[in-house]
């Protein structure tokens, strides 16, 4: 058998030599690790950040070095499918680079990215070429004022160029998230669903969640999946399943005859935490078992005194175990620790 012992350099072997899949006490597979890269974003949307954010110190931030180590320690175990997240994971300083890394780690199949797609139009080329495969992009509005609005000062142009520059890069399919918002954008949803007549792209409408700072604005301003339907239906007539997959929390739908499609993502009214496979490591190094709860697991400490691969693994692996069923925001439970841009979404 192989000795895995303290692995530091970047040359991991063919394959792992006992990926024994990680399970949690309910007898999910946890296959998918969503990695946020930073907490530092170049916008501050409204549900997602006060607009005073105070960010974490650099030092307390993974290396990319460390972040490579856990990522073969969740690969070890199982993992098949990352997605890079933040704040925004395109303002990490050499992420192409990192990408690149990731891409070579044997049983890493699926590498993807969520982004607020600023960026881009310079990098998405970059991204593709170093293994990325996909993107999913947070478009709340199509209306430039209220982009401006719900991300504090963000440019609307700038997305549609960086949605292009990701469709040319074959950074496909092109997913496109739009949080709810009461008030901001909930008559929005139309213009964003018109888009798949003409486009071979997934609109996905999030349910906005409760969490840290920001829980009264968004529990008194949350939509419903059933609303979002209903404000859909009215404009476009009933709408068409289109497949249902139980390890996507998005339920897809499609306006008959359109080219793309349209995902529900209803975390607070319908809770699809049955199918979950999800762990999520944070910017400063800590395995998080639920998006909604704030139980962690530390990682990076032990690994910046010293823990070997093997005892990385067995942290990793029990604290999946102990993953919780699902979030309790029907029991009133709401995560405190953490915002958005720390978790990654
Ligand atoms: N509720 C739901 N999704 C959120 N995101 C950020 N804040 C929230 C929230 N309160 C998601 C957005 C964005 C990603 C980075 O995080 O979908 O695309
Ligand atoms: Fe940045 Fe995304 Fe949070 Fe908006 S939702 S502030 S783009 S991390």
């Amino acid at each position: 058998m192989t000795d895995l012992g303290r692995i530091t350099t970047d040359a991991p072997p063919a394959a792992w030599p006992e990926a024994t899949p990680m399970h949690d006490s309910y007898g999910r597979r946890i296959n998918y690790l969503r990695i946020s890269l930073t907490d530092v974003c170049n916008l501050r949307c409204v549900y997602c950040m006060p607009e005073n954010m105070q960010f974490r110190p650099r030092r307390e931030l993974m290396t990319d070095d460390e972040i490579m180590t856990l990522v073969k320690v969740g690969a070890s175990l199982g993992v098949t499918k990352i997605r890079l997240t933040g704040g925004e994971p395109t303002i990490r300083p050499r992420v192409v680079e990192l990408i690149r890394r990731m891409a070579a780690v044997p049983g890493i199949k699926d590498l993807a990215m969520t982004t607020n797609a600023l960026l881009l139009e310079e990098m998405a080329e970059d991204l593709a070429a170093a293994g990325l495969k996909r993107v999913n992009i947070s478009i709340d509005t199509l209306d430039p004022e209220k982009f401006r609005r719900i991300t504090r000062w963000g440019d609307i142009d700038d997305v549609w160029r960086g949605i292009r520059a990701a469709e040319a890069a074959g950074l496909l399919p092109i997913k496109l998230n739009c949080v709810v918002v009461r008030n901001f954008n909930d008559e929005d949803v139309v213009d964003l669903a018109r888009l798949t007549l003409a486009h071979d792209w997934e609109v996905r409408y999030i349910e906005m969640m409760p969490f840290g700072e920001i829980t009264d604005f968004q529990q008194s301003n949350v939509v419903s999946f059933r609303q979002m339907r209903d404000i859909v239906e009215a404009a476009f007539g009933p709408l068409e399943e289109a497949g249902y997959d139980f390890v996507d929390p998005s339920r897809p739908f499609r306006i008959p005859g359109a080219r793309g499609t349209l995902g529900f993502i209803s975390s607070v009214t319908e809770p699809f935490c049955q199918g979950c496979g999800r762990v999520r490591l944070t910017a400063d190094g800590k395995l998080r078992l639920c998006l909604l709860r704030d139980d962690e697991v530390d990682l990076l400490t032990p690994l910046r005194s010293g823990a070997t691969f093997e005892e990385l693994r067995a942290l990793m692996r029990d604290g999946a175990y102990h993953k919780p069923w699902g979030h309790g925001l029907d029991q009133g439970l709401i995560a405190q620790g953490r915002t958005m841009n720390q978790i990654g979404g």
